[in-house]
């Protein structure tokens, strides 16, 4: 298929990544280039994904999401549409009872969540994503727990790109606002140094302005070449700045697209984007 990056709205403008800031935040050993991937697969998929909890019904229903290098993918959808869960899924807290989960070409499904981290994934759960009773240097620390090299560098680009947690280094992450919370717990996901970052609702209980600044970090994670697979309830905002959008309904794919196709379509815009 086509250059992966041709067809990139959100992070086409690399020349803006500021070099001396996150731009030179570098996922683990991301090369940009497949080697193991077929042309025109996703960096990471879920593909084709059944399955549910325990021995309880399916909640999954052949449901597939992904993510190409360098874009941010938006899944979007009700409440209790299985967003979660399929982002569980793809990372490994479910067992899957059909589908696949490939990174870079090469299928982890049968892996554990700690190895999938070992590999290359970061992801933000929608609840309890912090350690409330840790100091924010501590959480990042956390953050950094399978890396046996120097983390200081990526604490240093966590903190230039989320400056707050820099002030608030020594206080308890509890003590802090939800976007600064949130601000943590992405920051956490990135002390990993990973190849693609997963977030479940990172703007969750936040304001509108919170909402922005978060979305204008992410998409500099993205810049950066970090692609981000994330769940988002403000749909409307994410698909804005969504290279591909997921739109599900009842554990299946109801619409999938860019994400000014999804935003342009009537359709969606009349079940999911309120007119
Ligand atoms: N741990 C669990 N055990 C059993 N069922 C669960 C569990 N978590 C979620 N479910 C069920 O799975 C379905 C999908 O839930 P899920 O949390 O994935 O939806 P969601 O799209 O993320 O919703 P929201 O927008 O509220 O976050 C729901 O019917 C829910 O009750
Ligand atoms: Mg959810």
């Amino acid at each position: 298929m086509s250059d992966p990056y041709q067809d990139d709205r959100g992070n086409k403008d690399r020349s803006i990544a500021n070099p001396d800031g996150v731009g030179t935040l570098r996922p683990g050993h991301y090369s940009g280039h497949a080697h193991a991937a077929s042309p025109g697969e996703p960096f990471l998929i879920g593909e084709e994904m059944s399955g549910g909890y325990g021995r309880g019904p399916d909640i999954l229903h052949a449901c597939t999401i992904a993510v190409e290098r360098g874009q941010i993918a938006v899944i979007v959808g009700p409440n209790g549409a299985g967003k979660s869960t399929a982002m569980k899924a793809v990372f490994g807290m479910l067992d899957l009872r059909g589908g696949d989960v490939r990174l870079d070409g090469e299928s982890i499904a049968a892996l554990t969540p700690q190895a999938r981290v070992a590999k290359g994934m970061a992801f933000v759960p929608q609840t309890s994503n912090i350690f409330t009773s840790l100091t924010v240097e501590e959480n990042l620390e956390m953050g950094a727990f399978l890396r046996r090299d120097d983390i200081m560098r990526t604490m240093e680009q966590v903190y230039d790109l989320f400056p707050i947690l820099r002030d608030k280094r020594r206080q308890k992450a509890g003590e802090l606002s939800g976007g600064q919370r949130q601000q943590v717990a992405v920051g956490r996901a990135l002390m990993t140094e990973p190849k693609v970052l997963m977030l479940d609702e990172p703007t969750a209980g936040v304001s509108p302005i919170v909402m922005d600044e978060l979305f204008d970090r992410i998409i500099e994670i993205a810049r950066t070449g970090l692609p981000v697979l994330m769940v988002e309830q403000n749909a409307r905002q994410a698909l804005e700045i969504a290279d591909k959008g997921y739109v599900m309904v009842q554990g299946r794919n109801a619409h999938t697209g860019r994400g000014d196709e999804l935003l342009a379509d009537d359709e969606v815009r009349r079940s999911f984007l309120g007119g």
